[in-house]
């Protein structure tokens, strides 16, 4: 890949005659489509996969992606389940594509071999979010850096922008910063976020390790500023940590407007966590219109794409200025790499997730308890 093509993937999440539109009119940025209920693992904080459900058809995916196009939807986000279970996973992306759909899936890996990267990336697949939680697996999560590692050759010349993220619990605190490491040093764009759906509140992080967690987060905010490929954007790492110090965010959730979520029954979700019986075939414009407004789940709310997008729409030139600039501080590295290659060097790439509303999956619930432990709210 030559230096011009380095430096444009660095901003390619910037579709800005279409971003641009999205400010000013009814339309929706992003749908994240469950391509089946169905999954290889069994995360024990998940809440977003039964296997006793078949895949839906591809016929059917087909009918609802047309669908969500239709209604203006600039961006979609395959999720899961494990979307690679899909038997028809790369023809929906060639689908998705051919309609005009800016493409991302989000994955475990565990099921990706090099020829299938090949296949998505053929089929037109821009951006690949893959989930590593540790660097070695554990029993809530096998999600981890031991089986990632070897696969993410597959990627060295492939023109899908890869990220990876994790997600931090009691369990994977301490490995966390370990997989931020990884992920950066091999030049990928890497964020690690707090676990969110967590009714029985078993994978919460005590209080204890709340200062940790903070000095972790603005750690973050601090790489972020100075340029490195922390996977989300200032905005979203200050909202965590307002979360975790029990602060009130004043904002307006546009879930169910400016992005949705559609079930694999093909049910009209406003988001992760909130989900209606109507079918998104039967969704108009002025439905997701009315679902603009502030919502009573917002207090403490840890579906992170959902509110990345709300804070865009509020204050689009903070937001994405911010980004621009951390953005353009990569560029002199860009030319320092490709300037003096050396063996093992990590190759630099792109990330299109400018305004970090291209995250996949998000969900929320609770906020801060008031115990001497606290809930973190979600992510993704
Ligand atoms: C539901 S999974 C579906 C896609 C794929 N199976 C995977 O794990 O990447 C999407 C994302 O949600 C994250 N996730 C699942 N449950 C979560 C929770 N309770 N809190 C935060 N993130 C969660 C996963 O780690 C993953 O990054
Ligand atoms: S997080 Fe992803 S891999 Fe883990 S159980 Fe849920 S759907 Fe499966
Ligand atoms: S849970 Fe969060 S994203 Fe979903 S509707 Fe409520 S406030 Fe919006």
């Amino acid at each position: 890949m030559n230096l011009l093509d380095k430096i444009g993937r660095e901003f390619s999440g910037y579709n800005i005659l279409e971003s641009g539109k999205r400010f000013f009119d009814r339309r929706p940025l992003q749908c994240s489509l469950y391509v089946t209920d169905r999954c290889n693992l069994d995360c024990a904080y998940c809440t977003e996969y039964d296997n006793s459900r078949s895949h839906p058809s591809i016929h059917d995916l087909k009918q609802w992606v047309r669908k969500i196009r239709e209604l203006g939807t600039m961006r979609i986000a395959l999720v899961g389940g494990e979307p690679l279970t899909h038997p028809d996973i790369v023809e929906l992306v060639r689908y998705c594509r051919e309609l005009g759909f800016a493409t991302s899936l989000t994955t475990n890996g565990f099921l990706l071999t090099r020829n299938l990267v090949e296949q998505l990336e053929e089929a037109g697949l821009q951006v690949m979010q893959i989930s590593v939680d540790r660097m070695t697996p554990s029993a809530i999560t096998k999600k981890s850096f031991k089986t990632v590692l070897p696969k993410l050759d597959y990627f060295s010349d492939s023109k899908i922008s890869l990220h990876i993220t994790g997600v931090i619990c009691a369990d994977t605190l301490p490995e966390a910063q370990a997989v931020l490491e990884t992920g950066l040093s091999r030049g990928i764009p890497t964020e690690v976020r707090l676990v969110h759906a967590d009714p029985l509140q078993r994978f919460r992080v005590d209080r204890g390790q709340r200062e940790e967690l903070e000095r972790f987060i603005d750690s973050m905010i601090e790489r972020k500023r100075r340029g490195e490929k922390i996977h989300t954007s200032e905005a979203i790492l200050n909202y965590q940590r307002g979360l975790l110090r029990g602060e009130h965010v004043e904002w307006t959730c546009v879930a169910g407007y400016k992005l949705f979520f559609v079930s694999a029954q093909g049910k009209f979700w406003i988001c992760s966590m909130v989900h209606t019986d109507k079918h998104i075939m039967d969704v108009t414009l002025d439905d997701l219109y009315a679902n603009y407004r502030k919502k009573s789940c917002q207090e403490g709310c840890g579906v992170y794409c959902a509110v990345s997008a709300s804070l865009l729409v509020e204050k689009p030139i903070a937001v994405l200025g911010k980004e621009i600039v951390a953005r353009a501080k990569r560029v002199p590295s860009i030319f320092h790499i490709s300037s003096s290659p050396r063996m093992g060097d990590p190759k630099p790439r792109g990330i299109a997730n400018p305004d970090g509303t291209h995250e996949m999956n998000d969900s929320a619930n609770g906020s801060p308890s008031a115990d001497d432990r606290v809930t973190l709210r979600e992510s993704v």
